[in-house]
């Protein structure tokens, strides 16, 4: 929704926002209701089961299917809502060379300070590399048209700002943990981040990411 030209939307005659968090919807509808875009419709649904069949001809989505292990699930289920020779547009984080800040999570919860809170914990984080992707979205009944990938650098400028990011895309990990430890989780995760992805002085708050965009043809 932030990232899509308003142009786009109001070209479409028809539109559908999908997301499966209440909240989400809610803040989407109060930035975009009736009187901004008449056209757009709002739902709360999962990409891995959207209630549409072969009606749409384009999908966009914008960075949240990195957030689904069940990725050809979410692939042909979004297939199904295309129309024959439809098209998804997808921007996702994909897989590279360096260990990203989910990871890196993932290492933190494995250490004795904190696993004894994260029996049966899957990892909810999907990581794979672009050729990778590629090879699933085949699977799933697409074409690949386009693939191109961006390593990508945001500085926070402070720890504080860092660790409010870093606690809202945590969430999948500290709901697994007393309130007063949620913190401490944060900063052990960014502590040893910073060793990962910005070793050098006056690099402690950047939060480095590959930006994946994909273009699929429904086929
Ligand atoms: C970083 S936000 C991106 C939101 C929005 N697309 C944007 O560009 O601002 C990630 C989104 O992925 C959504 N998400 C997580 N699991 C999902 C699933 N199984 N199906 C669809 N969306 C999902 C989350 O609810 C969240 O809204």
């Amino acid at each position: 929704m932030t990232e899509w030209d308003a142009a786009e939307y109001s070209r479409r005659s028809s539109l559908q926002e999908a997301d499966p968090s209440r909240d989400m919807i809610s803040f989407a509808q109060g930035h975009f209701g009736p009187a901004t875009l008449p056209n757009l419709r709002f739902l709360v649904a999962d990409a891995r089961s959207l209630p549409f069949q072969n009606e749409f001809d384009l999908v966009v989505s914008f960075n949240a299917l990195h957030w689904i292990p069940e990725q050809q699930t979410a692939l042909s289920s979004i297939h199904s809502t295309l129309v024959s020779s439809g098209e998804a547009q997808l921007r996702l984080v994909s897989k590279g060379a360096r260990k990203s800040l989910e990871n890196v999570a993932e290492e933190t919860r494995r250490t004795s300070r904190w696993s004894a809170y994260f029996q049966d914990f899957e990892d909810p984080y999907l990581h794979l590399t672009p050729e990778e992707y590629t090879a699933v979205a085949e699977r799933s009944g697409f074409r690949v048209l386009r693939v191109s990938t961006k390593d990508q650098a945001w500085d926070f400028g402070s720890r504080m700002a860092f660790s409010g990011f870093c606690a809202v895309g945590c969430v999948a990990w500290t709901s697994r943990l007393p309130a007063a430890e949620r913190t401490d989780f944060i900063n052990d995760v960014l502590d040893r981040y910073q060793a990962v992805a910005s070793p050098d002085s006056g690099e402690e708050n950047i939060f480095k990411f590959y930006q994946m965009d994909i273009s699929l043809l429904a086929i």
